[in-house]
């Protein structure tokens, strides 16, 4: 057994067996038979615990006002090319009807971050109208940056079951780079940790493949999620925007999409080989490097997809980076078309179940 094989091994046994110099190999692979080795031994575990199924997460994008302006998000506030929009509580409702009827059995509501009472009272309210709606049985997570205590224990409170918010990159001096002044690591932590006390599932991930980011950077990315306790993992290669600080110097060639993904698929076998129970999204932005990069994400370990069920007239304006897919499609035509693409691997997709992250069900 070559030295590779027998820390997969180890791996695949037990969870947190690796140490951080075996996390710093792994992630660091390129060699095209040990790709498929690292990926494979993952795989394994994705199969272990949640076997050849995927869950699928609707997502209603609604809104792109952000009072955020980190360097790398197409949607920043200070980016002026961007025609900003906010959903009515109707129009997000009739996109929950929808994510009910085409049977996804979760649901994911993103939006730039706002905090403000008005914005904390219309979340709440929409959050009754949707439990009401699907008699409680949809899975909920909010996607909404940072918030006080008391406006999570109020969403919390409303129906909300899950949160992500990333924490982008673990590294704080990284995360300062990436961020204006006045962006703060520490409250991003603390957050997650209140999102924790609350009883969320609780989701996190980052970036891989920034700019000034190392390999030990990405391995403690990992050790990170094991110390926080997380319950989901959504993680994604970084991809310029051009309207963005950080973006707008770096060429998106087909060696940086094929060096991105490699690193993204990475991540997210390492992730499970490390954590095994979680939850882990194969991220939109794999499939802006590579056509098949979410399923390439699935049989990397990945167990979660979160299809686009925002109204198709909105998705162009809400670009957090290039390159984004199904931009001029609709819900329907993604269903049947990520449907089609998983069963070409060989998977099914949890129709109307809620998919909730065995970590969750574990701990409590
Ligand atoms: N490339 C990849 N992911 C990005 N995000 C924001 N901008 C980019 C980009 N340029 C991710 C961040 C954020 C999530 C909603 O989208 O990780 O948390
Ligand atoms: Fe949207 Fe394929 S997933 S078109």
């Amino acid at each position: 057994m070559t030295q590779l094989e027998k820390i997969l091994k180890q791996a695949q046994a037990e969870r947190h067996a690796l140490t951080r110099e075996e996390i710093v190999t792994l992630l660091s692979l390129t060699d095209p038979a040990d790709l498929q080795r690292l990926h494979a031994a993952a795989y394994e575990v994705k199969l272990r615990h949640s076997g050849k199924v995927v869950s699928f997460r609707g997502i209603i994008e609604m809104g792109n006002v952000c009072s955020k302006d980190c360097f790398y998000c197409g949607i920043r506030k200070g980016n002026t090319e961007v025609e900003r929009f906010q959903l009515a509580e109707e129009t997000i409702l009739r996109g929950v009807k929808r994510n009910i009827d085409m049977e996804y059995g979760s649901l994911v509501l993103q939006s730039g971050e706002i905090e403000s009472d008005a914005h904390t009272a219309f979340i709440e309210k929409l959050l009754h109208r949707i439990t009401e709606m699907s008699a409680g049985k949809l899975g909920i997570t909010l996607s909404l940056g940072e918030q006080s205590e008391e406006t999570f224990a109020r969403w919390r409170a409303a129906g909300a079951h899950r949160y992500l918010l990333r924490i982008e990159t673990s590294n704080p001096a990284l995360y300062a780079k990436l961020h204006p002044v006045g962006h703060n690591f520490e409250r991003r932590v603390n957050c997650l940790r209140l999102l924790r006390k609350h009883d969320y599932q609780v989701g996190s991930g980052v970036m891989s493949g920034l700019p000034g980011q190392t390999y030990s950077d990405l391995a403690n990315d990992i050790l990170f999620f094991h110390e926080l306790d997380l319950d989901m993992i959504g993680m994604g290669p970084y991809i310029p925007h051009h309207d963005t600080p950080l973006g707008q110097e770096i060429a998106f060639t087909p060696d940086y999409a094929a060096d991105h993904l490699r690193i993204g698929l990475n991540m997210i076998s390492v992730a499970r080989l490390y954590l095994h129970d979680v939850n882990i999204a194969a991220t939109t932005a794999l499939q802006a490097l590579a056509d098949d990069g979410r399923e390439q994400g699935i049989l990397a370990g990945a167990n979660v997809v979160m299809p686009n069920i925002t109204d198709t007239e909105y998705r162009r304006n809400y670009q957090l980076y290039e390159n984004k897919p199904c931009l001029d499609e609709n819900s329907e035509q993604c269903r049947l078309c990520l449907a089609r693409r998983l069963e070409k691997i060989g998977e099914t997709v949890n129709w109307n179940q809620r998919g909730d992250s065995p970590h969750y069900a574990a701990r409590q």
